[in-house]
Order: structure tokens, then C-alpha cells, then sequence
């Protein structure tokens, strides 16, 4: 469904994707894991086409589309929710929603009463709020919620276009315990045919989640395997020497 083909990007001198290839079944629930700065994010932007790789090629149910700009990768269906907040603060969940359920379809996002009142928009914010447990914060500027709650809301955003491919960076990163379960939950809602590629450091949440988990190290790909075959490997338990035993 998503596969990268010998993926290569660097920055000046720093290479940050090296050779990088794997494929992703249809509705496989893939976790990629590696210390800060092992290129997970740059991964990202070059799945998602904020980036161009330097060579090789991004395909996506068979067809190439490394050439493909980030709003026609997304019409086919490839949406990504961010490490950092992406909201508009001063519009409230249900207007972020709209936005890009709006921006999505094409659809002129500054023509705000129209957005808000399309029958089909307001369905798809109201399914995209169900899934990321909103529905109660839908008239709430995006400003006066909590910082887990705009993490919910990316996942949120990224669900709004009901798309076949989700990347999700670093979901979890900096919400509480209360809210990392929350996304336990929400991860085994999702629709079943729907491919999720996931930047996760929580490893109890990567491992429940994960079909298979790919490991990055210096921009390269230097494991994958299922959730146990990731729990038995002397290699990986040495990347994540510390934090390891802690949640292993
Ligand atoms: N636009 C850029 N220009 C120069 N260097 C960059 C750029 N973006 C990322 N880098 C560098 O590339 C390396 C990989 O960064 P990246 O953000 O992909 O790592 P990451 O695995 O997502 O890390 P983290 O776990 O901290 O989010 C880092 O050394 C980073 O400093
Ligand atoms: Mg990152």
C-alpha cells in the first residue's frame, strides 16, 4: 500500500535518509522507532512529499508518486498529523476540522459559512471528532484546550479526509498518561483497512499497536521486525539502552 524504494536525503553533508526501503501491507499498523535525530521526521516529509528525495522513490498502492506534490499525494489519499501543533488557534475545534475536511475537497477554506454548513463537511468533522473523542469540544477555540487535546486534534485533522495511508509523528509526544491511553483506544478504533505508519517513543504503545515495527538508526534502517522479534533483539535493546528496560 505504501512502500519506500532505496530512499536517500541529506542536509549540506549530514545524511539523514540513507538507502532507506520497506513496504507496507494494506491496513498494516507500522511503528517506526530510532533516537531523536535518527531521521524519523525527515521519513515523514519525504513519505508525505514536504521533501524531495535526493534518489529513490515513494509508491503508493503500486504507483509511483515521488513526483507528486504534498496536495496530490493527499487526494489520493495520504494525510500525516504532525510533531509540532499545525492548528489555527483562534478557530475552534470544529472550524479546524472543516478546514480541512474543506481544503481536502479542494474547496475554497475562506469561505467559512459555506464550509460550516455543507452537509457533507459537517458530516466528516463530526465522524473525525467521534473517532479522536471530541465531540464535546467542537465549539472550543483550538487556544483554550489543552495541549493533549490539539494532539488529539492533529490525529483528528489527519482522520477528517478519510484517508487510506495516516502518518502519524510522534502522537503521544509530551501528553500524560491519561491521554497516551486514550490513544491505546483510538488506535484500535481506527478502521481496520486503513495503514497507519506511526512515529512512536512510548514503546508500550508501539509494541500493542504495531503489525510490524521498523527501527531507524543514523538515517538508516537497521531493524525490522514484529513486536517481539523488537523485544528480543540485542541490537535494538542497545539503541535504546536505559530507556529500554523501563518499558520492555
Ligand atoms: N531542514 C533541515 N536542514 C538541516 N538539517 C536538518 C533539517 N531537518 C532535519 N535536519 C537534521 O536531520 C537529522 C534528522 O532529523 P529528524 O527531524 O528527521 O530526526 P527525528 O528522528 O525525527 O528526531 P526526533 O526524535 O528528535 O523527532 C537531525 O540531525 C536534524 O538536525
Ligand atoms: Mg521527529
Amino acid at each position: 500500500m505504501l512502500e519506500a524504494r532505496s530512499l536517500n536525503r541529506a542536509f549540506g553533508s549530514l545524511v539523514v535518509t540513507k538507502d532507506v526501503s520497506f513496504a507496507l501491507d494494506k491496513g498494516e499498523r507500522r511503528v517506526v522507532l530510532g533516537p531523536n535525530g535518527a531521521g524519523k521526521t525527515t521519513l515523514f516529509n519525504i513519505l508525505a512529499g514536504e521533501l524531495k528525495p535526493s534518489s529513490g522513490a515513494v509508491l503508493m498502492g503500486g504507483r509511483d508518486i515521488t513526483a507528486l506534490a504534498v496536495a496530490a499525494r493527499a487526494r489520493l489519499g495520504l494525510a500525516r498529523s504532525y510533531q509540532k501543533n499545525n492548528l489555527f488557534g483562534e478557530l475552534t475545534v470544529r472550524e479546524n476540522l472543516a478546514l480541512a475536511v474543506a481544503t481536502a475537497r479542494g474547496a475554497a477554506g475562506w469561505i467559512m459559512r459555506d464550509t460550516l454548513s455543507d452537509a457533507g463537511i459537517a458530516e466528516d468533522v463530526r465522524d473525525a471528532a467521534l473517532a479522536v473523542g471530541l465531540t464535546e469540544m467542537l465549539d472550543v477555540p483550538v487556544d483554550a484546550v489543552s495541549y493533549g487535546v490539539r494532539r488529539q486534534l492533529e490525529v483528528g485533522i489527519a482522520l477528517s479526509t478519510r484517508p487510506s495511508v495516516l502518518l502519524m509523528d510522534e502522537p503521544t509526544s509530551g501528553v500524560g498518561p491519561g491521554m497516551i491511553q486514550a490513544f491505546h483506544q483510538l488506535m484500535h478504533t481506527l478502521p481496520r483497512e486503513l495503514t497507519v505508519l506511526i512515529i512512536e517513543h512510548d514503546m508500550d504503545l508501539a509494541f500493542d499497536v504495531a503489525d510490524r515495527i521498523t527501527v531507524l538508526n543514523y538515517g538508516e534502517v537497521v531493524f525490522e521486525g514484529t513486536p517481539d522479534e523488537t523485544r528480543g533483539s540485542p541490537m535494538v535493546r542497545e539503541i535504546y539502552l536505559g530507556e529500554w528496560d523501563a518499558h520492555a
